[in-house]
């Protein structure tokens, strides 16, 4: 080795331990001063040892964030370039991440496109995890503090359909290289300038599913599929200052159903344990990996969010002999019993439910009704779709802004599709027809869109059961202004231009 590769190796050694972490060694950090210089010298040992045996010299963290999970159980996540986990300091006590997925690739599986524009999901990656203690103050992970909720949550960012769309079967690709038609990463660090207690992510993060055409400017020399590199840019890179902003509660979407990238959402983004079987690895175990039990994350007041995952809905009524049915019922029964324990309930859920679609087909202008796989297995437990105790509702999914508040005894549903996916750009009319309706006995009574617009949504507490909504452009200028009272909303304006 000559002396410029040598010198070079020092360097490395140094932003080894300035800059990533100190390995744990598994001794308590309590103890006295002999203690203290064991535990120095084992790691000085340890250090050493990982330089001399060629471990990750740049094994660093590329992602941190916090997962709220069940009863809002925090969940703190890193993303480690090398295959150990950093040490995570929580109020002075230093602690071991676990491992949750390790870093392999894993077998390509049959996808929702064709084998050939398919490939195996690369993840170079460790992923680690630590549950942080209730009550917590302060948590570290090499050198920057983790976002802790403190308190009671009063300020809320709501973002949906985030990726940039490169799909082969519709020809869709998106300019991802294109900040201005593929703005997340602008929505992402607006919407974490306001400061938010909380941010709720309505699903679809990863669109990167097929390359993207040589002669194709735009989105030239992105990555593909459903790896840790399409992840990373689809998600952490550009959503970076909102994983740095505040906790998470993630919905998940269709995008990270099995077929598609249900394996990074299990792996980097799902509240729960890590479980074989529930990973979307096998095919074979798609309709138990399709799908996760509704849970419930208080808001530290009367309200809560219930987070839904039934992404998988088609957009058909399902059959009394589907298998998801059984699990739609069950949900059903899971919101209604988490909403009878709370004041205000927020469902969050990555399709619409009580939203409108509209359609062009062949130059006529047609408005869908809401998801009509959920409304077949909600009616058949209550022809009223929700319980009573579910007010509003947040999703994504349609890929622009909306609000419907009902007349009816129905909860106001948001829509948030709008924060970095391509627009749906279908004209949704200002007013109604009179007779339009999402689902039947739905009567609509206040209704709002913004279509064709990039932007985020921010709710804000203002009074009991009483919440300030605001919708922002990528200036970060108000475009619209409503306020939910209860199961009720109503907007300034009816439509923004
Ligand atoms: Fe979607």
């Amino acid at each position: 080795m000559g002396a410029e590769a040598s010198r070079h190796k020092v360097e490395m050694g140094v932003r080894y331990i300035n800059v990533t972490w100190e390995p744990h060694i598994g001794l308590p950090d309590s103890g006295g001063c002999m203690g203290s210089i064991a535990r120095a010298a084992a790691k000085a040992l340890l250090l050493l040892g990982a330089l001399s045996a060629g471990l990750p010299a740049q094994a660093e963290v590329l992602a941190r964030y916090v997962v709220m999970g069940p009863g809002g159980a925090a969940s703190a996540r890193v993303i480690a370039s090398g295959a150990t986990c950093p040490t995570i300091v929580v109020d002075g006590r230093r602690r071991a991440m676990q491992v949750r997925a390790k870093a392999e690739t894993l077998a390509q599986r049959p996808t929702s496109s064709k084998p050939e524009l398919s490939k195996p999901s690369a993840f170079p990656v460790t992923t680690c995890e630590a549950a942080i203690p209730q009550g917590a103050v302060r948590a570290v992970v090499a050198g920057r503090a983790l976002p802790l909720r403190h308190g009671r949550v009063d300020r809320i960012v709501v973002v949906g359909d985030t990726g940039c769309r490169l799909k082969a079967s519709d020809s869709a690709y998106q300019r991802c290289n294109d900040p201005k038609a593929y703005p997340f990463a602008t929505v992402a660090a607006r919407a974490a300038a306001w400061k938010p207690d909380l941010i709720v992510h309505v699903g679809d993060y990863e669109y990167r599913e097929n390359p993207c055409p040589e002669a194709t400017d735009g989105c030239r020399g992105s990555p593909w599929g459903y790896g840790w590199d399409a992840w990373n840019a689809d998600f952490f890179t550009p959503g970076a200052p909102l994983l740095a902003a505040a906790p998470l509660v993630l919905v998940r979407g269709n995008h990270e159903n099995c077929a598609r990238a249900g394996q990074g959402w299990f792996r980097m983004l799902d509240a729960s344990p890590l479980t074989a079987g529930h990973d979307c690895n096998d095919a074979a175990n798609d309709l138990v990996g399709d799908y996760s039990a509704p849970y419930a994350v208080p808001l530290g007041g009367r309200e809560q969010i219930v987070v839904m995952d039934l992404a998988i809905a088609g957009n058909k009524p399902l059959k009394p002999g589907d298998p998801r049915r059984a699990q739609f019922r069950s949900a059903y029964e899971d919101l209604k019993a988490l909403s009878a324990k709370s004041g205000m309930t927020f469902m969050a859920t990555h399709k619409p439910t009580l939203g409108f679609t509209a359609e062009d087909v062949g130059g006529k202008l047609t408005l869908l009704p809401g998801n009509q796989a959920m409304q077949s297995a909600f009616a058949a437990a209550d022809p009223s779709l929700f319980p009573p105790g579910v007010d509003v509702l947040l999703s994504g999914h349609v890929h622009l802004w909306q609000q419907v508040s009902f007349a009816s005894a129905h909860p106001t549903q948001f829509i948030a599709g709008f924060s970095g996916t391509q627009e749906d750009v279908v004209p949704i009319p200002e007013t109604l027809p009179a007779d339009a309706t999402p689902a039947p006995g739905a009567l609509v009574d206040h209704f709002s869109s913004w279509v064709d617009g990039f932007g985020y949504m921010t709710l804000e507490r203002a009074g009991r059961d009483r919440w300030d909504v605001k919708v922002w452009n990528l200036e970060g200028v108000v475009a619209n202004h409503c306020r939910i009272a209860g199961r009720r909303s109503v907007c300034d304006r009816p439509q923004v231009h």
